[in-house]
């Protein structure tokens, strides 16, 4: 089967690809390397595959018809993952139009070159923001989700919409993965756990949002693995499920849990609350369990341990180079 992963040198695409590779699958990972974080990152989240003969990488941008439109022609998949994106909540407020052009139109880009493919599955990266402030915990895919509050939130729910649209009018079998806060190993160093890990680890500052009691579900990348791996191969006319932990932390304890890890002690900053940010994430997962077999089972204390094991073998690898 060929599977072509969108964003397929980040975080959650990388792995993907490398978990698919395993199975035999061949991988199509389209990247644009842009400057978000460091693109070396990127090139380290796929350094371990190039040369894997089922591996194919295609440097292009997905805002861009005619370098996606010949990706597809050269490359014609059979099931689409489609992970690219600008990810950043807050970020999004900085610069909404990149956002759009990216999440919207880069997704509509994808969309038109592959309508006539007859795919057997599009699996397309949502986001927990898409629920906005509620205060009804927890989320649950039957929930209202009109109030996003980040120009991010509403390009993945404006997202989710055209991959109804394209569902229906072409026959593409969607599903719509709603992903809570993912972290692991290469996980996004803008995000919590890569963030205070790596400035707590050097002795910085560590910027906290509020009074830290925002609470989050966190989930640990191996499990969204799973989830995700099941999914690529269930296909649904339409479906939207939840991707989460199912438990909720506050930043606070989060602190504490990597302080724990890393022996050392953080020094806080607290800054005014970050605009478009919620306060609270927790996903209802019944769903994925009866569509998809999910069960989460990394807790957060495991799961930091690993992401942080790791970050601290890296670090040794780096300085003895
Ligand atoms: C994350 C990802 O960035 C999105 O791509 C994804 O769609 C979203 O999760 C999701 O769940 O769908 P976010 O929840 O903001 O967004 O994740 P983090 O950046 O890890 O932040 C978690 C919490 O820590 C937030 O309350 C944030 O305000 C706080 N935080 C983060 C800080 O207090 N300081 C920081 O330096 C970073």
């Amino acid at each position: 089967m060929n599977v072509l992963i969108t964003g397929g040198a980040g975080f959650i695409g990388s792995h993907l690809a490398g978990k698919l590779l395993e199975r035999g699958e061949r991988v199509i990972a389209v990247d644009d390397f842009n400057s978000f974080y460091d693109p070396k990152l990127k090139l380290e989240n796929i350094s371990g595959f190039e040369a894997n003969p089922g591996f194919t990488l295609c440097r292009a941008d997905i805002r861009d018809a005619r370098a996606i439109a010949r990706v597809v022609e050269e490359h014609p998949p059979h099931v689409v993952c489609h992970m690219a994106a600008r990810a950043g909540v807050r970020p999004s407020i900085e610069d909404p139009l990149l956002y759009e052009e990216t999440n919207l139109k880069g997704t509509l880009n994808i969309l038109e070159a592959v309508k006539g493919l007859n795919l057997e599955n599009f699996v397309f990266a949502s986001s927990s923001s898409v629920y906005g402030a509620a205060s009804k915990v927890p989320f649950s895919e039957d929930d209202p989700v009109n109030s996003p509050i980040s120009p991010y939130a509403a390009t993945k729910r404006a997202g989710e919409l055209l991959l109804f649209t394209y569902s229906h009018l072409y026959k593409i079998p969607v599903t719509c993965l709603r992903f809570f806060t993912v972290y692991g190993e290469r996980g996004r160093p803008d995000m919590a756990v890569a963030r205070f890990t790596k400035l707590i680890c050097e002795g910085g500052e560590v910027p906290v949002y509020g009074d830290g009691s925002a609470r989050r579900d966190f989930t640990y990348i191996g499990d969204i693995l799973k989830g995700l791996i099941q999914s690529l191969y269930t296909p649904f006319p339409y479906e939207i499920i939840n991707l989460g932990g199912a438990h909720t932390a506050e930043v606070k304890e989060l602190v504490s849990i990597v302080e724990k890890n890393l022996g050392k002690r953080a020094r806080l900053k607290y800054l005014p609350p970050a605009q478009g940010d919620v306060p609270v994430t927790y996903a209802d997962v019944s769903k994925a369990k009866r569509l998809l077999g999910y069960s989460p089972e990394v807790t957060l204390d495991e799961g930091v341990g690993r992401y942080v094991r790791w970050f601290l073998d890296r670090v040794k690898k780096a300085d003895t180079v």
